[in-house]
């Protein structure tokens, strides 16, 4: 898509883009995401979202998380997490598992604050190589919207939990954070 330089950096100004997604030379919009700040900057003019419906709540069940079944023999998939301080972990997993029920299993730091359900962004993690981060779905707006609010936002960050793993992803390194943000703790403060 293309937007004027103009548009692209009246955007970045007024919804106050975090800096992995800007480009710091030009502080434009990086490409990648363009279309989600400029459909947000759009609806915001044309539909202001009413105060009552700014909050969701949703009554699905909460997911049980840190479980996961070991992968069938020939049908292991393997990620790779790096700790904070460094440390590498390899595992094997099941197509279909994500990324946060991994780090969970295995006891890695990852607090998963909102049980999965997109409304956090303690599950924070950065995608090592771009060419895994392109063979991921989009993340949804949902998912935009909460990694906006997370520290130290990068062009490959996703949430743990809206990555699952398929078989195009086996070999996927992902970094921890060195901070995540608990906004449902904070919430409570
Ligand atoms: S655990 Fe809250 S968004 Fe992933």
């Amino acid at each position: 898509m293309s937007i004027p330089r103009t548009v692209n950096l009246a955007i970045a100004a007024c919804r106050r883009i975090p800096p992995g997604r800007t480009n710091s030379a030009t502080g434009l919009i990086t490409s990648r995401f363009k279309e989600h700040y400029l459909s947000k900057a759009l609806l915001s003019v044309v539909a202001p979202v009413p105060v009552a419906s700014r909050r969701r709540f949703t009554t699905t069940a909460p997911r049980r998380h840190g479980h996961i079944e070991p992968p069938k023999p020939g049908q292991e998939l393997y990620v790779t997490f790096i700790e904070k301080d460094g440390q590498e972990h390899k595992f094997a997993v099941s197509e279909g598992d994500n990324l946060l029920d991994i780090a969970q299993a295995n006891d890695l730091e990852m607090e998963g604050a909102c049980g999965g359900s997109c409304a956090c962004s303690t599950c924070h993690v950065i995608i090592t190589d771009e060419s895994y981060y392109d063979k991921m779905p989009e993340p949804e707006d949902d998912e935009n919207d909460m990694l906006d609010l997370a520290f130290g936002l990068t062009e490959t960050s996703r949430l743990g939990c809206q990555v699952k793993m398929k078989k195009e992803l086996d070999g996927l390194v992902v970094k921890l954070p060195s901070m995540t943000r608990n906004m449902q703790a904070s919430d409570f403060q």
